[in-house]
């Protein structure tokens, strides 16, 4: 199966690395309009196309990363080629109707990524177009599990996605600052607090992971009586933590609504 990445940068770059793990890297044809960008591809590997039409020519699967802005430029040079190619599309924002209608096709696939492609731990939704069929469905989703863990979703889901999933890893990285930033202001050294920070953080999602429950069954273990942990989780619960994370999720979200007029 060949696969041809449409723009090699932050997510293009990303997705061909992993459809690769499944197809080899010579059958991941890249193309970008930075000649500089096709450098880069040709050094970590891959096969670069003279251009966009003869890079859909041979491919049976067209992955799109190209910013929403573009997309339009993208399919007009070669929606005629198209024919039965299944197009996979990772702009944010831009859906099904959308693509169908750019793309001349209902064989079409949306996806919605975040940054954490970049090393292969990308958090994906996905929706499908009506022509593709089921068979495809799990062949694709196979492929595409290579660079993140799928979440198929209705379309309507898109935006809250996009704010937990897309903007989410913003959030969780503010909060790897506060609490590193809190060494500091007790005195530990910015380079170390961090350092306890983040394995504090991979290690809780790790146990989590592995362990199972809820969060909240495991704040309740670490948290003794009359202890140390319950005056921070006062704190938080005075502050009102858990309602200032769930507002700037609604508010990212409806902003991501509001995007897609
Ligand atoms: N980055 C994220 O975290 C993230 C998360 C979710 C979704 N996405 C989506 O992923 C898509 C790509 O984002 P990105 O961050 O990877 O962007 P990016 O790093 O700017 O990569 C896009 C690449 O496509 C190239 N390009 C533009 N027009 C082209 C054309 N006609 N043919 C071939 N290549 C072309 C661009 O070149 P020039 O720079 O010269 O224009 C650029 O190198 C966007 O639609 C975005 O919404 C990104």
């Amino acid at each position: 199966m060949r696969v041809g990445v449409v723009g090699f940068g932050n997510m293009g770059s990303a997705f061909a690395e992993g459809v690769s793990r499944k197809v080899g890297r010579e059958n991941v044809i890249t193309f970008d309009i930075d000649p500089a960008r096709r450098d880069l591809a040709l050094g970590r590997g891959f096969p670069v196309a003279s251009d966009l039409k003869f890079l859909t020519e041979e491919s049976q699967i067209l992955i799109v990363a190209v910013k929403p802005k573009d997309l339009k430029a993208v399919f007009d040079t070669i929606k005629e080629g198209i024919g039965d190619r299944v197009v996979i599309s990772v702009a944010a924002g831009v859906d099904i109707r959308t693509l169908k209608e750019l793309s001349g096709t209902d064989r079409v696939v949306r996806l919605m990524p975040n940054i954490n492609a970049l090393v292969g731990r990308a958090v994906i939704a996905i929706s499908f177009g009506e022509g593709v069929s089921e068979e495809e469905k799990d062949k694709l989703s196979d492929l595409l599990s290579a660079c993140g863990k799928l979440y198929p979703l209705s379309e309507d889901l898109f935006d809250v996605f996009t704010a937990i999933a897309g903007s989410g890893p913003a959030f969780v990285m503010s909060f790897i600052e506060a609490l590193a930033l809190s060494g500091v202001l007790e005195g530990i050294p910015y380079e170390r607090s961090l350092d306890i920070a983040l394995e504090t953080v991979a290690g809780t999602v790790e146990l989590l992971k592995e362990k199972g429950g809820n969060p909240s069954e495991w704040v309740v273990r670490v948290t003794s009586p009359g202890g140390t942990t319950i005056e921070g989780l006062k704190v938080l619960e005075e502050k009102g933590f858990k309602g200032i994370v769930m507002e700037c999720v609604r508010r990212t979200s409806e902003k991501a609504r509001k995007l897609r007029g």
